[in-house]
């Protein structure tokens, strides 16, 4: 089979290079020429765990090829996924020109019957958008189906979400659609991988109540973590204790300083903007983005309130982006807990291990350091924002020679606080008490 990818970001780089993988012959659009003119060298402009050499592999196997030209995306292949963005308008509703531009193209350019695809996360309606959007450009009336099969990929295990995943959800408009689309992702059945098939604005809903449902979790969490502190509780076990009733699930239950990344709070944001476009507004949802901002607002209280007021004092800050194994700086809770320490008077000195560039853009004043140690020189407290596994051993002696106070500040809860306080730091953690150092 013969497919084609159009937008070569994350979600459609991902599909494209795992498609291959899979054996389909793959071409990904992209109008950018030089995103395109990189890609095909095996340049991939953004850090995923295993993508460039599975880009490389389906290059030099010679199924996987990338192109500029509309035209050459839609001839030859009877799958279309749109896989562009849909970046949030003012007022949290997803502005979907992109995708209606890419309907345009693929109208005008059609010659034979095609399946089109939207893969990115689409408001309910989208699907039936694209199909008068296609309709309407048409030069004459040619069969397609619309389906929609929304991604569930997390970053930094992009790959092995898409091998493996939970579910494959098709929303699709008549059998012969759902039916090609169940042949394409034929090697998971031998995963026994359940397929939901259901019709096209069902499946578009199964992916905003998923990642609202995984963001409430986890703003869940973090509020129980203020009151765990409150009285004396720990949220780790709280979590753990309720984790394991297998209705509730221990997953998207680690209290930290709250989520970030280009999906839930984009999602919660259009759930609720639905909300209100239907007469109802989704409260749960407006709540868990509510909650998780002021959540940033609380890890600046409580770096405040451990440090005993912030101007004047250094802190060394290790991890910036959202979550570990990527680049990716949107929505990251640093943006936010960075700029009110600085604000406040604060020097902050951050290391990263691969979002330095971008961060250094988008955090003005803050003091770029090349390594973990670096951070460390003359700091009052060490703040851990991201849990990247490297940061998951620290030398506590090390830290201790260049810090001015021996203060961790653990807001992924990553250490146990005898290890913390034997080393004589204070341990300041979310939603667990804080531990004193203990007398060498
Ligand atoms: C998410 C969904 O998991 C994925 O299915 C969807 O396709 C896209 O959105 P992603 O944004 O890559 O994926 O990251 P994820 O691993 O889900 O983490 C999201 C955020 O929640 C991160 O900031 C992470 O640090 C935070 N998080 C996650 C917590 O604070 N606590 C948890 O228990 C889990």
């Amino acid at each position: 089979m013969h497919i084609s990818v159009i937008g070569t970001g994350y979600v459609g780089l991902v599909t494209g290079a795992c498609f291959a993988e899979f054996g389909v012959n793959v071409t990904c659009m992209d109008n950018d020429a030089r995103r395109v003119e990189k890609l095909e060298k095996g340049e991939v402009p953004f850090f995923e765990p295993g993508i460039t050499e599975l880009v490389a592999k389906g290059i030099k196997e010679g199924r996987l090829s990338f192109t500029t030209d509309v035209v050459k995306a839609v001839d030859k292949a009877l799958v279309i996924f749109i896989a562009v963005g849909t970046p949030p308008k003012s007022d949290g509703s997803a502005d979907l020109s992109f995708v209606e531009e890419v309907g345009r193209g693929i109208a005008t350019h059609m010659t034979g019957y095609k399946v089109i695809v939207t893969k990115s996360t689409v408001p309910v309606g989208t699907g039936e958008r694209l199909r008068e959007v296609i309709r309407k450009h048409q030069t004459k009336p040619i069969n397609f189906d619309i389906v929609s099969n929304p991604e569930f990929l997390r970053e930094g295990s992009a790959i092995e979400d898409f091998m493996r995943p939970n579910r494959v959800v098709l929303g699709a408009d008549s059998d012969q659609a759902a039916a090609i689309m169940k042949d394409l992702y034929r090697p998971l059945y031998l995963l026994e991988t359940p397929f939901v098939v259901t019709d096209v604005p069902t499946a578009e809903m199964i992916k905003y109540a998923s990642n609202a449902f995984l963001a409430v979790k986890i703003s869940f969490i973090n509020e129980m973590a203020t009151v765990c502190e409150r009285v004396g509780a720990d949220v780790q076990l709280v979590s753990k204790g309720m984790g394991l009733d297998h209705r509730i699930g221990g997953k998207f239950l680690h209290a930290g300083p709250g989520f970030g990344g280009s999906c839930f709070p984009k999602d919660l944001a259009a759930l609720v903007q639905t909300g209100e476009r239907v007469g109802y507004p989704f409260q749960i949802a407006g709540a868990a983005a509510k909650v998780n901002y002021e959540q940033h607002l609380r890890m600046v209280a409580k770096i405040r309130e451990a440090c005993g007021g912030l101007a004047g004092k250094t802190l060394g800050v290790l991890g910036l982006s959202f979550k570990p194994n990527t680049n990716d700086m949107r929505e990251a809770p640093s943006l936010t807990i960075l700029k009110e320490l600085m604000k406040e008077g604060a020097t902050v000195r951050a290391y990263d291990p691969v979002s330095m560039e971008e961060a250094t853009k988008l955090i003005p004043g803050m003091i770029p350091c090349k390594e973990t140690y670096d951070v460390a020189e003359n700091a009052d407290g060490l703040i851990i924002m991201t849990e990247w596994n490297q940061f998951r051993n620290l030398d506590f002696e090390r830290l201790k020679q260049s810090m001015r106070q021996r203060l961790l500040l653990d807001l992924r809860n990553v250490y146990d606080s005898d290890r913390v306080t034997g080393h004589g730091f204070r341990h300041v953690s979310v939603g667990r008490p804080t531990r004193e150092p203990r007398p060498a």
